[in-house]
């Protein structure tokens, strides 16, 4: 026998009995977007390498080590998208949704590729549904965005959940500040990680996010971001949090958020919950006001968030699942005949909009019966080759003998529908 193929380290098959909850998280999601004027948006699911490099940052640990690259036969270098917001904003500039009413908002739901250590809740294709509104640099979006994703995780019963909330100003405060805490790093650089100490220049502001004991402690006493925001800046992020109290959405500033992405300014958020593991980041996002100007477009300002779909589904509760529900069962009692009215029957009932099922497996009679009451099917028709057809309600425990071409007529009427 062949060695059996397995399916990629850090892949899942999303099996039949898996899409009802899936199902729900997408209809939650859409009901609670579309409600607040987010429109549907796809786009492919690899782009020009050129796209993240620039729009997700050269500096990340996306682009450094988590891209799915390839060259295609054309010698492009192509890429399995790791996001969703460098797409969506090459989608806008590419169809010139700069001429729509501003903020276009726009929402999304897809697999997503990195290459990442897999484990519980983290995966390398993964699904995320996403948000993104672009045109606007009012507060009021961005606490709109935030409270929209919070209502779908509330909708979905996320249990244990907090948000994070930040700001990291514009680009200018931003530089001055990593030169401010270079200058701390580089002080303090025999107490920092091998790996801390290697990206002082390239990305300084992971540091935050070590969990190594030194660079802990002299992150401790490093200066904050937030404590150095402009004046426009501070009073941008001041709304945003008016806008959150006046809906009593409960938040931790966190002046030490990053997140694994170089395109935020200002408004940073991120909802975890305690319902997960280590990686309890159920979904985040941002303004990125400067990404459509760094993929060549009008400057525009924008704001958006991801959330996982398989850390929404470890974290929500459960919802009662319905079973299919199936109308009919047609067994078989004969030969030819039988079978091809059996088939005949289950077209019809199928086309009449009821759920039906016919034996495909060559079960003997008793077998049949066993799988029609396994599926709890409503009625069992069973076929011979006569033409006649015992029809069975299975919940009144009554049968009776009909033409076979009456059964789907039957079956209608005894559901209510006809
Ligand atoms: P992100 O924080 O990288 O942001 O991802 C958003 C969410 O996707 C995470 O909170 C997590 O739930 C899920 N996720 C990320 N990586 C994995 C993984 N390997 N396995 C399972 N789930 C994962 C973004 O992607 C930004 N595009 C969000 C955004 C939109 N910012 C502005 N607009």
């Amino acid at each position: 026998m062949s060695e059996r193929i397995q399916a990629p380290r850090g892949t899942y098959d999303v099996l039949p009995d898996d899409h009802a909850a899936r199902g729900r998280v997408l209809r939650v999601a859409e009901n609670v977007l579309e409600r607040a004027g987010y429109r549907r948006i796809e786009t492919p699911v690899f782009e020009h390498t050129e796209l993240f490099a620039r729009g997700v940052g050269a500096s990340t640990d996306i682009v450094q080590k988590e891209m799915y690259t390839f060259d295609d036969a054309g010698g492009r270098s192509l890429t399995l998208r790791p996001e969703g917001t460098a797409s969506i904003c090459r989608a806008y500039l590419d169809h010139g949704m700069q001429k729509l009413p501003q903020p276009v908002k726009l929402w999304y739901h897809g697999p997503f590729f990195r290459h990442e250590r897999a484990q519980a809740g983290r995966y390398r294709q993964f699904w995320q549904i996403g948000a993104e509104a672009i045109g606007s640099d009012a507060p009021a979006l961005d606490a709109e965005a935030i409270v929209l994703l919070a209502t779908v995780l509330d909708e979905l019963e996320v249990g244990g959940l907090r948000l994070r909330l930040g700001s990291l100003g514009s680009p200018e405060t931003r530089a001055a500040y990593r030169e401010e805490l270079q200058a701390h790093l580089r002080a303090h650089a025999d107490q920092l990680s091998e790996e801390v100490r290697s990206r002082i220049d390239l990305n300084p502001l992971r540091a935050f996010d070590s969990d190594h004991p030194g660079t802990q402690a002299v992150m401790q006493t490093a200066p904050r971001l937030l404590d150095r925001l402009s004046a426009e800046d501070a009073e941008h992020f001041a709304e945003v949090r008016a806008l959150l109290d006046a809906v009593e959405l409960p938040y931790e500033i966190d002046p030490t958020l990053v997140r694994g992405l170089d395109y935020y300014a200002r408004t940073v958020f991120e909802f975890t919950s305690d319902a997960l593991g280590a990686q309890s980041g159920v979904g985040g996002g941002g303004r990125y006001d400067g990404l459509i100007a760094q993929l060549g477009g009008p400057a525009t300002p924008a704001v958006g968030w991801a959330a996982g779909m398989e850390r929404m589904l470890l974290a929500a509760g459960d919802a009662p699942i319905p079973e299919p529900m199936v109308d009919l069962y047609v067994a078989l009692d004969g030969e030819s005949t039988a079978r091809s009215q059996g088939f005949r029957i289950a077209a019809e009932a199928r086309r009449a909009g009821l759920n039906a099922q016919v034996e495909l497996a060559g079960r003997s009679m008793k077998g049949q019966l066993k799988q029609a009451s396994r599926l709890q099917a409503r009625y069992v028709a069973i076929v011979d080759d006569t033409g006649q057809a015992r029809l069975k309600d299975m919940d009144a425990g009554e049968q009776q003998e009909i033409p076979h071409t009456d059964v789907v007529a039957q079956v209608l009427r005894g559901r209510g529908l006809r």
